[in-house]
């Protein structure tokens, strides 16, 4: 039978159960266009839940917060909103998306904007192997620069600081070797491609962002905040049963590895480099970097028929990759373990996930986490699911992971 699908231009309050939505949307409101983050959600899915579920003031948590998208809707509409990511990228991209600069820091930025090419001696070499092959000599260069004139302001201004930071982090990749259109950089071999100039680029970002950040004209917006590097261990004692929803979109299994997607610009931000990416991957929902001993010996047990009999066929195909879905399922039950207890009772966790194939086995994840969600005092309350139209959005995944077509919303209540 073919599914019915139903377009909105925003989700409607009540959606039926199993249904799909084709969701026309605008990307580019407020901040949300700051930086080209790999696998967002569009924002009508946070806008949706946070006008359905919360009111002004309340408290809305998103645990894999990237870009933070969630954290935007929720202080747009004037909650507060809580966020949690490993990556230290992530975390400047939500604290500088979530706060309106004053006219002051406006005026301020105005005032110091021509001078940030100024020669000031050179910012340290980024921990980039054979830096060369991803930028032109010229462009290392007025990197540099402007990092050390962007580095001084870090004392007078913090909030300018991690605006300028977000505008050179956003220049990076279009002044590089590397592919523009690809989430993962590479150098193409085939396709030589002409790297923009430093300063026109981080410029007309720049204005642009400006502009953005000048236009928001609402009033009162909310408060956001950091509250941890690890979903599964969110350490908030202070926000027991303090939540009124939470909403987020986890990493897709073995799919998708935002710590080398994010690599460029993380090293040139200083957060990490070539030499220690492989300690930080491992912090990751969905990492690859396993020790080989965990699954060459025997194969991994959960507590679950359904996960357990999905890894046995996995397992017979290849042995590293049962682990990682067995870990990937392993990680969301203590992620879906935190969100419980950080939220209210009748409060809802909304998860925005894909299904996977995986050596041409369908992983079924939306329903494996809704069992998992059952079984630590979660109830569902609806589950439907949305086509994917913008591809860099959330992520094509030929090969290893499958191509994921739609996303399925699924809607937990807290009993
Ligand atoms: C699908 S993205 C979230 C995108 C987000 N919804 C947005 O619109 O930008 C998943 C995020 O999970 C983060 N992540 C992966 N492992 C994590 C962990 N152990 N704890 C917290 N965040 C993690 C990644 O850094 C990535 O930003």
């Amino acid at each position: 039978m073919r599914t019915q699908i139903i377009q909105v231009e925003e989700i409607p309050t009540s959606v039926p159960f199993n249904s799909t939505l084709e969701i026309s949307n605008n990307i580019h409101r407020h901040t949300h266009g700051f930086f080209k983050y790999p696998c967002k959600f569009i924002p009508n899915i946070p806008r949706w839940a946070i006008l359905k579920y919360t009111k002004e003031g309340d408290l809305v948590l998103d645990p894999f917060a990237g870009s933070g998208t969630t954290l935007v809707e929720a202080v747009m509409l004037n909650r507060n909103a809580l966020g949690v990511d490993f990556d230290k990228f992530s975390q400047l991209l939500c604290n500088t998306k979530t706060l309106k600069l004053s006219k002051d820091d406006l005026n301020f930025l105005s005032r110091i904007k021509d001078s940030l090419f100024n020669n000031v001696g050179l910012y340290k070499l980024p921990d980039i192997y054979n830096i060369e092959h991803w930028f032109p000599k010229e462009n290392i260069k007025e990197f540099q620069t402007l990092k050390s004139n962007i580095d001084k302001i870090k004392d007078i201004n913090e909030r300018v600081y991690n605006f300028l930071l977000v505008c050179f982090a956003s220049s990076i990749r279009k002044c590089s070797f590397a592919d523009d259109t690809s989430p993962k950089p590479y150098v193409s071999s085939r396709i030589k491609k002409n790297p923009q100039k430093v300063k026109t680029t981080f410029y007309n970002l720049l204005d642009y962002y400006f502009n953005q950040m000048d236009s928001i004209n609402i009033q009162k917006i909310g408060k956001s905040k950091i509250i941890g590097d690890d979903a599964r261990n969110i350490k908030a004692e202070q926000y027991t049963n303090k939540v009124d929803l939470s909403i987020t979109s986890p990493p897709y299994i073995n799919a998708f590895d935002y710590v080398r997607s994010l690599r460029l610009e993380n090293s040139w931000l200083g957060f990490y480099g070539d030499t220690n990416i492989i300690e930080i991957k491992k912090k990751q929902v969905g990492t690859e970097v396993i020790p080989i001993k965990d699954y060459i010996y025997k194969k991994p047990h959960s507590n679950s028929k359904k996960i357990d009999f999905l890894i046995s066929k996995i397992y017979e195909k290849d042995k590293k990759r049962a682990f990682v879905v067995y870990k990937f399922f392993k990680d969301m039950e203590l992620n879906i373990n935190q969100v419980h207890k950080l939220l209210k009772s009748n409060s809802h966790y909304i998860i925005v996930v894909g299904d996977s194939t995986i050596r041409n086995i369908k992983v079924d994840t939306h329903n494996i986490l809704i069992d998992i969600a059952k079984t630590k005092g979660f109830q569902l309350e609806n589950l439907f699911s949305y086509i994917i139209k913008n591809r860099y959005l959330r992520i094509p995944r030929k090969g290893r992971g499958g191509l994921i077509k739609k996303d399925w919303v699924i809607d937990l209540v807290k009993i």
